[in-house]
């Protein structure tokens, strides 16, 4: 039996506002708190987590369970992992999305983990209803941009969560704006929208992420933001990472149920 004390979705109704950036400096963040961490990369169609974390290998042990690559503290899998050719475009249907999504929690062997990160593909589909339904979740982190669009999209998301009995741990707003070599801030897309939301919805607002070119060159060379300790872009992540544990020890103490995966 495997024990995974909180398992936390990072979902966000939208495309490309930085859900896998999240996931994998939140997963780093945790870790470096000397939790036991895993992230399971559950964007079948786009995986991003092995670019993230500069690769990595699945082996297999004595009993058939697959052993995850570890790094930056962390324990994680993706689908990339065994696809013969990372090119190969991954066309499914909802049952066989399902199996594998589950085959990611139960045929690893994770050992017992404090927090199990889920990288979620965007949208309201197959792979967040298969999550809301197998497992028991503690909560999911929301990632927005603060522009309209992105929050319309992020609006029907977390009406699907409320459908599914998911509780909204809080709003990540990101790319929320650039702080240009001489000082002066530019709002590039927009301002205040993830407050607006988390005001709206009476949920904390979790983090207001800067829109930074070494996030997104840290996340390509497969080394995280977070792992530059004490930068101006790991120290956001460090912040949001402690106020997810402080959320989710409360939630402990008010007795929620911890999963058990297999
Ligand atoms: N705060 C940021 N500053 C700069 N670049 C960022 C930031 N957040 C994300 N990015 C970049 O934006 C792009 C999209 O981010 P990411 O892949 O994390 O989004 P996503 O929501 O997971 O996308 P998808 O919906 O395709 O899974 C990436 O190139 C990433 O490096
Ligand atoms: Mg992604």
């Amino acid at each position: 039996m495997q024990i995974m004390k909180h398992i936390v979705p990072v979902v966000s109704g939208k495309g490309g506002v930085g859900k896998s950036t999240v996931a994998a400096n939140l997963a780093i963040a945790l870790a470096n708190t000397g939790a036991k961490v895993a992230l399971i990369d559950a964007d079948f169609y786009g995986p991003s987590v092995p670019t993230l974390f500069g690769g990595g290998n699945i082996q297999v042990d004595h009993e058939q369970k697959l052993i995850p690559p570890e790094k930056f503290g962390v324990k994680y899998v993706s689908l990339a992992f065994f696809l013969q050719n990372p090119d190969d475009a991954v066309i499914w249907r909802g049952p066989m999305f399902n199996k594998a999504l589950n085959q990611l929690f139960q045929d690893v062997n994770w050992g017992n983990v404090d927090y199990c990160i889920v990288d979620m593909p965007p949208g309201t589909g197959d792979a967040q209803i298969s999550l809301c339904q197998m497992t028991q979740l503690s909560g999911a982190v929301v990632v927005t941009t603060p522009q309209e669009v992105a929050l319309a999209d992020v609006r029907k998301a977390i009406s699907m969560l409320g459908k599914m009995d998911v509780d909204v741990l809080g709003i990540v707003e990101n790319m929320s704006g650039f702080i240009a070599p001489d000082g002066t801030r530019h709002d590039i897309f927009g301002s205040g929208g993830g407050v607006a939301l988390a005001e709206r919805l009476q949920v904390p607002l979790l983090a207001q992420l800067p829109l930074d070119p070494a996030i997104r060159e840290g996340g390509d060379i497969g080394v995280p933001a977070i792992t530059q300790e004490g930068s101006s872009i790991s120290e956001p992540f460090s912040q949001l990472a402690l106020k997810i544990l402080e959320i989710l020890d409360k939630k402990s103490h008010s007795g929620q149920q911890t999963a058990v995966v297999n």
